[in-house]
């Protein structure tokens, strides 16, 4: 009874309260003015604690991203992360590889870097997304990105860094990339004026995926069902999941 209670109070609170907002424009503008590090956390991963985020951080690196067979054999020389965030997966990838780039469009980066040294993390730099360019080719050794293709505004967003994760990949170089299921054909994109603040707004079909992905890179593995909770073993997450290498 508590808990039907507690849902009908959500869905009344999302009904009146929640703003809508344009997708791209909520993700670089938000995090923006917040000087708070734990209110900074929470907008990128709902977290108790600045403690509990770089915990966290952790058992997602080590379950979504090193527990996988091909990671090993990746060489541990730089990496990069699409849509670090505060930098709670950053924090750990670089204690195992020598560099980490990271990429974002939010606009606070000096809170990420505040995050990154509460945590004596040095290796790193942390590029905008029009700075893509600027990464040499043939020189990142792994690409991995969690919790974030879901938030893209549009599927052309997919392709602009698959264009650049094939132009950056060593030809050793292993991508490893959770993107939003759609369990429909196709891609499905929420419209802005459809859009509440921290939603999923990309959805894209498992097939779909594995077709795009095969126009030029190998696929080492790919994941329709992603447990939610992977501590536990239970649940089933939104995300799917693909490992890929540069076909050349
Ligand atoms: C839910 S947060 C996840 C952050 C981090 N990956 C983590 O696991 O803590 C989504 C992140 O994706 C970023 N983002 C959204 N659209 C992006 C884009 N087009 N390019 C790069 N980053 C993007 C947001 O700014 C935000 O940092």
């Amino acid at each position: 009874m508590n808990k039907i209670f507690k849902k009908i109070m959500q869905y009344i609170f999302q009904i009146f309260f929640r703003k809508k907002v344009a997708i791209r424009d909520s993700w670089i503008v938000t995090p923006k003015k917040q000087r708070n590090m734990l209110e900074f956390l929470c907008w990128f991963d709902r977290t108790k604690s600045v403690v509990e985020s770089i915990s966290s951080g952790q058992v997602d690196w080590e379950h979504r991203f090193k527990r996988f067979k091909h990671f090993n054999s990746v060489t541990k020389g730089i990496a990069l992360e699409i849509g670090f965030g505060g930098g709670r997966l950053l924090a750990h990838a670089a204690k195992d590889f020598d560099k980490v780039i990271g990429v974002d469009i939010h606009q606070n980066f000096a809170m990420s870097k505040k995050f990154l040294a509460l945590n004596n993390i040095t290796n790193y730099q942390l590029i905008k997304r029009s700075e893509m360019s600027g990464i040499s080719p043939n020189s990142i050794d792994y690409v991995y990105s969690f919790i974030v293709f879901q938030h893209f505004d549009s599927f052309k967003e997919v392709k602009f860094y698959l264009d650049h994760i094939h132009r950056i990949l060593t030809n050793d170089g292993v991508a490893h990339i959770y993107f939003g299921k759609n369990n429909s054909d196709g891609v499905e994109v929420t419209k802005d004026g459809k859009f509440y603040l921290r939603d999923c707004s990309l959805f894209i079909n498992i097939k779909t995926m594995k077709s795009l992905i095969e126009e030029n890179f190998k696929i080492i593995s790919i994941k329709d069902k992603v447990v939610k909770d992977p501590v536990k073993n239970i649940g089933e997450s939104v995300q799917s999941m693909i490992i890929f290498k540069r076909l050349d």
